[in-house]
């Protein structure tokens, strides 16, 4: 016994491999099973696939780079709850791709707020967030009036999430276009971040 040892640590080729090979089975262990875990593969009940326009919206977000500020995941804390609302959960996330949880918190906290505000509130605030927070350091989005959606990509969009797994109907995608056709980006980024966390904080 001593003396395998003894040739494990004389040979580093033979010690990475085995570290690795030990590595490994610790981490296959603890995340193996989270993909066949009911709770962090199931969507909890009521979720619905975006629409055409909160997809567009969450697009938007993206490309802005709102999540360089804003995280979206409430951590099971009493400090969190208290501010935000329940914290979140795997299944609330199950159709997107990719998750907006982020990290960095320069602004708060974005996974509930769906109807904290109106939607007014929420065009005075992208357009100029000093007009209702006058110590916000938030940056100003005011082109985002400016672009008129036309909804020619949203169709592929939603083909392409439901190779994912999104369930889309052959109806959602074929309306995608209609239902988004000269709505401004604003209003996509406001109608995504309505729907932000609803479903959680109607229920608790
Ligand atoms: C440079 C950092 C920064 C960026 C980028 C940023 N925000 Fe903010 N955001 C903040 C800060 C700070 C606040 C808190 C002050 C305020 O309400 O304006 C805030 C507040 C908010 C609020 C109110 C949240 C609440 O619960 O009161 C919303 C909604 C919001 N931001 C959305 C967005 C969206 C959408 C984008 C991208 C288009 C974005 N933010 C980009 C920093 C940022």
């Amino acid at each position: 016994m001593k003396l395998t040892h003894d040739r494990i640590e004389r040979h580093s080729g033979l010690l990475i491999l085995l570290v690795i090979l030990t590595v490994a089975i610790g981490g296959l262990v603890e995340i193996v099973p989270l993909w066949f875990q009911r709770s962090t593969t199931q969507p909890i009940t009521g979720l619905k696939p975006y629409t055409a326009l909160q997809l567009t919206g969450r697009d938007v977000y993206i490309r802005e780079g709102c999540y360089g500020c804003h995280s979206q995941m409430i951590r099971p804390l009493r400090a969190e709850v208290s501010r935000y609302g329940p914290y979140s959960v795997a299944g609330e996330f199950v159709y997107d791709h990719p998750f907006q949880w982020g990290s960095k918190r320069t602004g708060p906290d974005l996974a509930r707020v769906g109807g904290r505000y109106s939607d007014d509130w929420h065009r005075i605030h992208l357009n100029n967030p000093r007009d209702v927070v006058p110590e916000s350091i938030m940056p100003s989005y005011p082109w985002l009036t400016k672009t008129t959606l036309t909804g020619d990509d949203v169709a592929n969009k939603m083909r392409a999430l439901q190779r994912l797994g999104v369930p889309y109907t052959e109806q959602d995608i074929a309306q995608g276009k209609e239902a988004i056709q000269g709505k401004t980006e604003q209003d996509a980024l406001i109608a995504y971040m309505q729907n932000l966390g609803v479903l959680l904080k109607k229920t608790n």
